[in-house]
């Protein structure tokens, strides 16, 4: 399923220069997730003020919550560098080595999709973060010998979409773990508003809230839509995302009032028809989808949850009678005429 999907959280290409562009570069910026904003403000005037580097954080949370921005707002907040990797992207011990050495002392090392570090690597970040120090080894065989170097003072940033999957000698070494949240449709409002300032777009109040309710509370997904709902205001109506326009526009590209698009509904009704419901094993649901199973866990799975029409069972996944009623269909147990 290679098609790039609307309301999908997962950054894709044609988020890039957008990404960058709507990236609020301060915590006041930051709509919402006030809990963790003020936690962070906390910690960053109380580091700054020792004139120490901020602990270890380690951010959680489905994609497009603001992960990522979140973490250059940390390194701007503290008037201090950031480098960013990828679990993935480091495949040697010495990669991370060499990108530990040559921060400046305060930096900010970021690591997206940490759960994803192999282990041989993860296990340089234990004594870096621990004790700020890092040992490699000088030459081989038996005249092999370990050497210490000692690290500047930094700030490790860790995010990942699943933080069950850390192993916990890394998730203990982190001082601040922080969960992102859904964002409601007020902050979804005022997200979609201020993208659509920034990028010069004529929008009306209905309009922004149209699209803030079909966001999935997920701000990535609202920019998102406020850029097709534009293509669609500019070519089929008058340029100006009105409310009817929004929903206009949203209609004719499949996104139902709740947000949820054709993969979402497949994925609910071939639980209900294929499985009676539920409760069906992950495996054997992605096979059946032909979907994988970390994008069912990681993309689809935490708004269906978060809406309460789906839940994750020891046996399997569920269906709930919202979801039937969603689709049109009569949930189980209950009579045609009784349903609606
Ligand atoms: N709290 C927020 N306020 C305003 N915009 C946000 C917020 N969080 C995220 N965004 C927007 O959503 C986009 C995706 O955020 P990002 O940090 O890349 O998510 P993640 O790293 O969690 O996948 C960003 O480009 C930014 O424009
Ligand atoms: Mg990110």
């Amino acid at each position: 399923m290679a098609q790039e999907r609307i309301i999908s959280g997962v950054r894709q290409d044609v988020d890039r220069e957008f990404d960058f562009s709507l990236r609020p570069k301060t915590l006041d910026e930051y709509v919402g997730q006030d809990q963790v904003k003020e936690n962070l403000r906390i910690f960053t005037e109380a580091a700054l003020s020792r004139q120490e580097a901020l602990d270890h954080v380690l951010l959680y949370g489905p994609p497009g919550l603001g992960k990522t921005t979140l973490a250059n707002i940390i390194a701007n907040e503290m008037q201090v560098g950031i480098r960013t990797t990828s679990g993935p992207a480091i495949e040697r011990q010495g990669d991370l080595i060499a990108i530990l050495t040559n921060l400046d002392s305060g930096d900010v090392l970021f690591i997206d999709e940490i759960h994803r570090l192999r282990r041989a690597i993860e296990e340089v970040l234990y004594p870096a973060m621990e004790d700020g120090v890092v040992d490699i080894i000088i030459g081989k065989g038996p005249g092999a010998r370990s050497v210490r170097l000692d690290l500047p003072p930094f700030t490790l940033i860790g995010a990942t979409t699943r933080a069950g999957m850390l192993t916990s000698p890394l998730r203990d070494r982190f001082g601040v773990i922080s969960r992102l949240e859904f964002y409601s449709e007020v902050e979804l409002k005022v997200i979609a508003y201020r993208a659509a300032d920034i990028l010069n777009i004529a929008i009306d109040d209905e309009g922004a809230l149209e699209i803030a309710r079909r966001a999935r509370g997920t701000p990535r997904v609202a920019n998102r839509l406020l850029k097709r709902v534009r293509d669609f205001a500019e070519v089929r109506a008058d340029g100006v995302i009105t409310g009817p326009v929004a929903k206009q526009a949203l209609t004719q590209f499949e996104v139902d009032d709740l947000g949820l698009d054709r993969i979402d509904r497949d994925l609910l009704s071939t639980i209900i028809e294929k499985f009676d419901g539920g409760p069906v094993g992950i495996d054997t649901l992605a096979a059946v989808v032909n979907e994988e199973v970390d994008t069912i866990e990681d993309v689809y799975e935490p708004y269906l949850m978060q809406i309460g029409y789906l839940q994750r069972t020891p046996r399997g996944r569920v269906v709930t009678r919202r979801a039937y009623r969603h689709l049109g269909l009569k949930p189980p147990g209950l009579k045609q005429e009784d349903m609606f």
